[in-house]
This record gives C-alpha cells, structure tokens and sequence, in this order.
C-alpha cells in the first residue's frame, strides 16, 4: 500500500488526518470540495470525477472523511444528504473495488437511536436510526458492505477538534461571552477527540488485512451528558463568568430527536487494531491546550 487518498480533508476529521499523515512514510493525497492547500479539489458525489482521480493517482486506499453532517438541516435538505451519505461512499466502494484498494469509511452513533439502550452498543445491535442524517450514514454502511470489497466502517460519536464547528469551540466561545447558558443533560454518549480517532485511523490502515474487513465502533472512552461536557469545557478552558444550567431535550427546540443513550462498545477495535481510547477527559484537555496555541 503506497497511496491513500484522503476525502473532506478540510473538515475536523480530516484536518486531523493532515496532522498524522506528517508522521507516516505512507503517500497521503488530500481533496475537498473546497479550497484546499497542497491538495486537490474532488467531488466525491461525482462517481467517474472519482474514477478518473483514483486511477490517474494510482491511489491504493481512501480514507473518506467527507460526509453531510448538519443533522438537523439534513431533516429539509434529504436529497443533498443522501447524495453525500449514500451515493458517494458507494462511489468510492465500487472504485476501490476495481482497483482491488481498501475503502476506510467513517460512520455514527447516529445509525442508533429507536431502542432505549442502557449499555454500550457494540457492533452486533441493531440499528435504528430516527433522522434523515442517522438513516442516510446507515444505508451508506449498508452500500459500502453489499459490494464485497475491501473495507473497514468506523462509527464514531460526539466529534469535536479545533479546526471547524463543533460543540467544544461553540461551548469555548459561549461561556466566554454569556452569564447564563442552558444546555441538555438527558442524552448521554461519548464525546471523541478527531485527533485520536485520526491516529486509530493509522492504525487500522497499516494493519488491515482482508480478514478484519467489517464494522468497528471507535469513541474516547466514558460517558458524559452534553451538559457535564459543557461543565468540562468551561473547567479546562478557565471560564469562569458564565452559569451553566442543565436542561431536558424538549427545552431546546430541534428538528431531530436524537439518541437517549449512545455510548460506543469498542472491545473490538481495541482486539483487532490494538488502538488506544483515552478517556474524553484527557483528549478534552490536550484538544483544549492545542485551541489555545493556535489563537
Ligand atoms: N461531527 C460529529 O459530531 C460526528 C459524529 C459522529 C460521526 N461523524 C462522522 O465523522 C466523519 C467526519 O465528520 P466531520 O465532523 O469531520 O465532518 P465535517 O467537518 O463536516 O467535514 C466534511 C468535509 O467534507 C467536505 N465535503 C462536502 N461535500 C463534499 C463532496 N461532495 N465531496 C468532497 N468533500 C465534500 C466538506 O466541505 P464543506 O464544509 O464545504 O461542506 C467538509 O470539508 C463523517 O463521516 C461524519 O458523519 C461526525
């Protein structure tokens, strides 16, 4: 394996991707549908734009991190989710398959979400998915398996990092500017540093061989309600102004009801690529450190 294809390289996960690459002997090319410096534009919804790419760069594996991840804008905007979330892992599957290359996709905690879950979820538990972002990420899975190729799916959960828009910046500028904010305490799940979950990635590219092709889960490890992350946030970082108050899910407004319970069994990834989950609270502290070194 010589030359892996990194999708969506300008979004969390794929900034992240950027920064391990450095340390990789492996020939990463990185593309996005927006500007991206030293790499490539490619829309990854164009399946021969795809095809021409993979066979021009002679590219041996994709590790696609491009993805329609507004979960509630998906609710309106299904057509431009689904084109991203089903049809262009698809793309990407059935043009690895030609060239016999391995396809690492990343996939959600949000494929769960119907059953009321009381303990990690593992591999084996049966999706049931409640918005169109949770639906689409699943029939993405279910296009990427039927095609009998090399691939591994990793579902992860509660991403945050400090490049683009997530929870942890939001929380970062909220309790710097605000004396009150309100945030929900009734959905538990795991919050997951991309950095770590870039470095699994690594992992699971180098040592793949075709009997561990399938679906792997892969979060930092404990469990934590988006109100004790907030509290944490706002620990780390050293603001202290801002009251922050638990609140029930019906209390803030959104299209999508998202998952009671989503924390993610990872004995398997930990059995099969032998990679590290550091507890959220640590990755929480180094991601914050690394905000702050780049303000
Ligand atoms: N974010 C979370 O909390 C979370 C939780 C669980 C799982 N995940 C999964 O983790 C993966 C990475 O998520 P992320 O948060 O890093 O995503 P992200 O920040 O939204 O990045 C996605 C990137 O893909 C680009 N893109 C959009 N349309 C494209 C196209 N047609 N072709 C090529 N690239 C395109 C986006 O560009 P634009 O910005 O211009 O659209 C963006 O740079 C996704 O599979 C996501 O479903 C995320």
């Amino acid at each position: 394996m010589k030359n892996i294809l990194i999708t969506g390289a300008n979004g969390q996960l794929g900034n992240e991707m950027r920064i391990v690459a450095k340390h990789s002997d492996l020939n990463f090319i990185f593309s996005d549908i927006t500007p991206i410096e030293g790499g490539y534009y490619l829309d990854i919804c164009n399946r021969e734009a795809v095809r021409a790419f993979i066979h021009a760069n002679e590219i041996d594996a994709i590790i696609n991190c491009a993805a329609y991840t507004n979960v509630d804008k998906a609710e309106s905007e299904d057509k431009a989710c689904y084109a991203l979330n089903v049809s262009a892992p698809e793309n990407l599957a059935i043009v690895m398959q030609e060239r016999g290359g391995l396809l690492i996709h990343i996939s959600t905690d949000y494929v769960f979400g119907g059953n009321e879950a009381h303990r990690p979820l593992t591999e084996e538990d049966k999706c049931t998915p409640e918005s169109v972002y949770g639906k689409t990420k699943l029939l993405g899975e279910r296009a990427i398996e039927s095609l009998d190729g090399n691939y591994v799916i990793i579902r992860t959960s509660w991403l945050y990092s400090e490049y683009g828009k997530n929870f942890c910046k939001t929380m970062i500028a909220l309790t710097e500017s605000k004396p009150e904010i309100k945030v929900v305490n009734d959905q538990i799940g795991t919050p997951t540093y991309a950095l770590d979950l870039a470095k699994a990635i690594i992992e699971v590219l180098t040592n793949y061989d075709p009997s561990k092709r399938g679906i792997y889960h892969f979060s930092n490890e404990g469990a934590c309600t988006w109100y004790d992350f907030a509290l944490k946030i706002a620990e780390f970082n050293f603001s202290q102004g801002c009251e922050i108050k638990p609140c029930t899910s019906q209390e803030y407004p959104s299209p999508v009801r998202r998952p009671h319970y989503s924390v993610l069994d990872k004995g398997k990834i930990r059995r099969v690529f032998n990679v590290a989950t550091p507890h959220w609270e640590e990755s929480l502290k180094v991601c914050i450190n690394n905000i702050k070194a780049n303000k």
